[in-house]
């Protein structure tokens, strides 16, 4: 079966999220290419798909909070149902012979509905992070400039980048 192409107009521009992306298509297209001898590894890719699925999502959920973004709950029955989903392939995957049907809605499940979640609501949620992320700099600009005419009032500013690699550093720490 045919590897799943990344598309360039998917970046969000988080590096963080978009190196998730990658990997979880990079993940599932070893499920989808490999060989019928490397299918043993192809399973444990699968339980490994679902463990990044669960790693991503809450990811990006705990920007969702953090920020409090107002599109967080339909966001996150998105993430419910493809969790859902992932978990149903992950069922047919240990009845014998299932190969070919696994293959077939995974494919479904990663070309058709993650690449349009990522099209329509990460690109959403990227576009709001990003300008949380402006708006600091944009407070760190007036704070610096209050501090050289005398104002000594400290703002904590961090990036949208720095946020998530705190939290990539958490998520990290959980699954050892
Ligand atoms: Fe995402
Ligand atoms: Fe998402």
């Amino acid at each position: 079966m045919n590897a799943i192409d990344f598309p360039i107009d998917l970046e969000t521009g988080i590096a963080e999220i978009d190196n998730h992306h990658r990997a979880f298509v990079a993940l599932t297209n070893r499920i989808l290419t490999a060989a019928p001898a490397e299918m043993p590894s192809a399973d444990q890719a699968l339980a490994a798909l679902r463990r990044y699925a669960d790693h991503h999502f809450s990811a990006e959920e705990a920007q969702m909070r953090i920020h409090g973004f107002a599109g967080m709950r339909q966001h996150v029955m998105h993430h419910e149902r493809f969790r859902r989903e992932l978990f149903e392939i992950v069922q047919l995957s240990l009845a014998p012979g299932s190969v070919p049907q696994v293959r077939a809605r995974l494919r479904i499940l990663v070309q058709d509905w993650f690449l349009d979640h990522i099209r329509t609501m990460d690109l959403a949620l990227a576009t709001f992070l990003n300008d949380v992320s402006a708006a600091r700099h944009a407070r760190l600009a007036a704070a610096s400039a209050s501090r050289k005419s005398g104002d000594h009032a400290q703002v904590e500013v961090l990036t949208t980048g720095d946020l998530m690699s705190q939290i990539e550093q958490r998520m990290r720490t959980k699954l050892r």
